[in-house]
């Protein structure tokens, strides 16, 4: 890999009390890709972002910057800027004056500025928009006033920290398109901020999930979807079903009371584990195909598919999402192949669990 273009060695943050808000957090940032901190409210997603911008400082540990260490180094002296979730736009000035801000405070010349301005308003989509005051504009309108207020500044690298979570689900929808398809464009490394998971799945080339201080699983979209670490993580990012089991030997796990083919390896014999299976890998058949036998209970139509709720002998609740229809009552099989089955180990470490997932994936 080449040199990060962020990286944090074990940071350590703690406010006024000692409990640290972040425990000990280390990552690495490459150049030009669209990075999400992932998690729910309190986790120290703002926390981390404000380091990297330089409004706040770690308690322990180190930040780097093209690698070099920049712990002390003030906000206005790094290639970062913030786009932050109330946009903090200077409401009596038009958009023109908004964007204009930051490279009159640098004293670049008249023409251009007027030049960069127009530049960034194009990218924006927002040509022409020049004189409108802040409050004659919509939420979305807004929200791209505030990332042309900062790519005008050329960074390297742009924080946002839910700069989508104040507008409507489709709008939310088309500025997820729009931003991502600004990042390509531009080449700039974005650090995303959300606690919405569907966001981070659909806007990322690489997820940092938080919990409580730590990150506990990074890796792309589809990794984390499909290979979550923990209960944690498989409950956070999207439907699961989540069950207590355990590994008999290499490629074979009990739960729900049976034995299953997998195709998971490097664990103990007999050891205890959790189980994931996702609701969409998870097929309706009769009783006598299926590999585990239940009984719908209730079903639900979600527009693309139904959500189907069953229980099996012990009990276990169990949600699918079909096009097939099921009659609540009846009894019915549940298929899946070995590879939907994906089994997690308790307490395992991010570096134990990519090196165990590396040595059978091949
Ligand atoms: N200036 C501060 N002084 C003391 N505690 C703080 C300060 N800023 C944040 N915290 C605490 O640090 C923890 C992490 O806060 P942070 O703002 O990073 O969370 P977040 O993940 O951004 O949450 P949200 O999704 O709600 O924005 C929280 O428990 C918060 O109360
Ligand atoms: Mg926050």
């Amino acid at each position: 890999m080449k040199q990060p273009i962020i990286s944090f060695k074990n940071v350590i943050k703690c406010y006024d009390d000692d409990v640290p808000v972040l425990k000990n957090v280390s990552f690495e940032i490459e150049e030009g890709k669209f990075y999400t901190l992932l998690g729910p409210s309190g986790c120290g997603k703002t926390t981390i972002l404000r380091m990297i911008a330089g409004f706040s400082e770690p308690t322990e540990g180190d930040i780097y910057f093209e690698g070099r260490r920049i712990n002390n180094v003030p906000a206005n002296k790094r290639q970062v800027n913030t786009v932050f979730q109330d946009y903090a736009l200077f409401p009596h000035m038009d958009v023109y004056d908004n964007i204009a801000f930051g490279l009159r405070v640098k004293k670049l010349p008249k023409n251009q500025i007027d030049q960069k301005v127009k530049e960034a308003l194009k990218m924006v989509q927002l040509a022409g928009y020049e004189k409108r005051g802040i409050n004659e504009m919509s939420g979305g309108q807004r929200q791209r006033v505030a990332i042309a207020r900062a790519i005008v500044n050329e960074p390297k690298v742009l924080l946002l920290d839910e700069p989508l979570s104040a507008l409507d689900h489709k709008l939310r929808l088309d500025m997820q398109y729009e931003l991502r398809e600004l990042q390509q464009r531009l080449g700039i490394t974005f650090v995303f901020v959300t606690h919405d998971q569907e966001e981070a799945l659909a806007m990322s080339d690489e997820i940092f999930v938080l919990n409580n201080g730590n990150i506990v699983q990074s890796g792309t979209p589809v990794d984390i979807y499909d290979e979550p670490i923990n209960h944690y993580v498989a409950d956070f990012i999207g439907e699961s079903n989540i069950l207590n089991g355990t590994m008999i030997k290499d490629c074979l796990v009990e739960f729900a009371g049976k034995r299953f083919e997998c195709v998971d390896e490097g664990m103990r014999e007999n050891e205890p584990v959790e189980v994931v299976l996702r609701p969409e890998d998870l097929d309706l058949t009769d009783e006598e195909h299926g590999k585990l036998k239940v009984k719908v209970d209730t079903i639900l139509f979600r527009g693309v598919h139904y959500e189907i709720i069953c229980y099996d002998d012990e009990g276990n609740e169990w949600m699918v999402h079909t096009t097939k229809k099921a009659v609540p009552g009846t009894t019915i099989g549940l298929y899946f192949d070995p590879e939907d089955i994906h089994v997690m180990r308790f307490n395992e470490s991010e570096e134990d669990f990519d090196a165990r997932l590396e040595s059978y994936e091949d």
